[in-house]
């Protein structure tokens, strides 16, 4: 079944919530079980200084929400761009394989976000 770091993000999940005035919003839905995730950024000097996450779905994807949200805090847009679901899911331990599906989530919501900030950044000049 689960790991043990599955577990512990799933009972106390890190950085749930918004941020308001995000300056960039990825929102993604599982095709797979119609599960969705919200992913609110805060970028400053081209790093993500604040991330926030909103997850309608499993236990596997709230905790792989939480996973991506402390992978990326702190680093730059281009290496938060390289974390791929299969680098959240092995950040966790594994996931059983009936539920790597819910690990697309993650890294695909982050990746929306970042693509919406270079839109907004774009339009602002
Ligand atoms: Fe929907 Fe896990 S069952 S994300």
């Amino acid at each position: 079944m689960y790991s043990e770091k599955v577990m512990d993000h799933f009972t106390y999940p890190r950085n749930v919530g918004e941020i308001e005035n995000p300056d960039g919003v990825g929102e993604v839905g599982n095709t797979v079980c119609g599960d969705v995730m919200k992913i609110f950024l805060r970028i400053k000097d081209d790093r993500i200084e604040d991330i926030k996450f909103k997850t309608f779905g499993c236990g596997a994807a709230i905790a792989t929400s939480s996973m991506v949200t402390e992978l990326v805090i702190g680093k730059t847009l281009q290496e938060a761009k390289e974390i791929s679901n299969k680098t959240v899911a092995e950040a966790l331990g594994g996931l059983p394989c009936q539920k790597m599906h819910c690990s697309n989530l993650a890294a695909d919501a982050l990746h929306a976000a970042i693509d919406d900030y270079h839109k907004k950044q774009k339009v602002s000049g």
